[in-house]
């Protein structure tokens, strides 16, 4: 690509491995990477890499709706393969919302238009905790997981497939406050004045989640990410108290599945804190940008494999700009195993296309001249 200048050499890792049978080695190096093994390039996806940003998804949605697209499998795996054929990114994030799961335990959910996701019956109050049903995702969430299947099939030996949830706490946070919010007010008054309420709601949403992330895993996922995206709204000992546990037993159920893959935690504004987030779990770290990717491998531990950080804002930026600053994220990974490059959060919807894909091509090229 014209106008990509070489990146600075930094120290070399072990590149040694084994031939691949599919006859294309770089089709898993978003696996190996999340086992910290060698790759040969760094791999790259992208935080809601699918999404009204491309001209191909906002075809789709002139005629669906957000949660038409979710319950019809071929129209949620059309969605999911976009930004795979248009960017050639390293993994598929299959196309659902972290909301889904709601709708069985009894949440009335819509999206509208400019004002993101409405709940109509907010839970606040023990006696609406315990309404609340458990899920059997298999029967619930059957598109979800036939989706998966549709996706596995399509990217056999191409490109691995991840599934995901959100995080126990960023579903409380929804669910009490019937929508996004800026200060979390409510979700705190519920956690710190009706504790029990609070620990039912998070025991009962951590349920849900590992059993439906079981069952992605069960039809086909091949990592899985947790996304508590607002996690950081919480003080480190509030997280240590209302939320860790939670998370923690999502990904200690994972765990313990007779084939386990690799599980990502993805958070933000949690740089202050990242050691609490390594101990609730989670094989790769996601980090957002208020993190510098060198700060948080000596918060983490340098063998410990993170994915990010670009600010998805840089993407606006002019190219020269954006090039550098995709440029020193790598320089500080250094090309070590264990970095997956990604956004510090997802892709905004005013994105040109044409610097998503330059982003690809920055990552996929400076790893290949750093290693020639
Ligand atoms: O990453 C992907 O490409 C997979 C698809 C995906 C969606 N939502 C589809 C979607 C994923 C991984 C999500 C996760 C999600 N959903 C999160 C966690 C990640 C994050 O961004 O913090 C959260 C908090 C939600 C809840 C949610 N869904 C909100 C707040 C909104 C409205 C925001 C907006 O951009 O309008 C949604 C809607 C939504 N989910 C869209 C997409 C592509 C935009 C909807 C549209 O087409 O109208």
């Amino acid at each position: 690509m014209a106008g990509i200048k070489s990146g600075k050499p930094a120290q070399k890792p072990a590149l040694v491995r084994e031939p691949d049978k599919t006859g294309r080695p770089e089709w898993d190096r978003f696996l190996r990477a999340c086992r910290g093994q060698p790759v040969d390039r760094t791999p790259v996806w992208f935080m809601r890499q699918a999404g009204r940003y491309m001209a191909e998804y906002r075809a789709i949605r002139q005629d669906h709706t957000l949660l038409e697209i979710c319950r019809q499998p071929e129209l949620a795996a059309e969605v999911t393969l976009q930004p795979v054929r248009r960017l050639g990114v390293d993994a598929a994030i299959l196309f659902a919302d972290i909301l889904l799961p709601l709708v069985p335990m009894g949440i009335e959910l819509s999206f509208s238009a400019g004002e993101g996701p409405v709940i109509h019956n907010p839970v606040r109050s023990m006696e609406d905790v315990r309404r609340l049903k458990p899920v059997e995702p298999r029967e619930s969430l059957a598109p979800v997981l036939e989706a998966v299947r549709l996706l596995r099939r399509e990217l056999e030996g191409k490109t691995p497939l991840i599934g995901f949830a959100g995080g126990p706490f960023t579903l409380a946070s929804y669910i009490i406050e019937g929508g996004s919010t800026r200060a979390y007010v409510r979700t705190k008054q519920v956690m710190v004045g009706q504790p029990d309420a609070w620990h039912l709601l998070m025991e009962k949403l951590s349920g849900v989640v590992a059993g439906y992330l079981s069952a992605q895993v069960e039809a086909g996922a091949q990592a899985v990410q947790l996304f508590d995206s607002w996690a950081g709204a919480l003080s480190p000992e509030d997280y240590q108290e209302y939320a860790l546990p939670y998370s923690q037993h999502v990904f200690q159920a994972l765990s313990k599945a007779s084939t386990p893959v690799p599980t990502i935690h993805f958070s933000t504004g949690t740089g202050a804190y990242l050691p609490l987030i390594r101990q609730a779990g989670g094989d790769v770290i996601g980090l957002d940008w208020r993190v510098a990717l060198d700060q948080a491998w000596a918060a983490l531990g340098h063998h410990t494999p993170v994915q990010g950080n670009l600010d998805p804002v840089a993407l606006l930026a002019p190219l020269p700009e954006l090039e550098r600053r995709v440029q020193r994220i790598l320089e500080q990974a250094g090309g070590r195993p264990g970095h997956i490059f990604n956004l510090g959060h997802g892709i905004l919807p005013e994105t040109p296309v044409e610097n998503v894909q330059a982003v690809v091509e920055i990552v996929h090229g400076w790893a290949a001249e750093e290693h020639a």
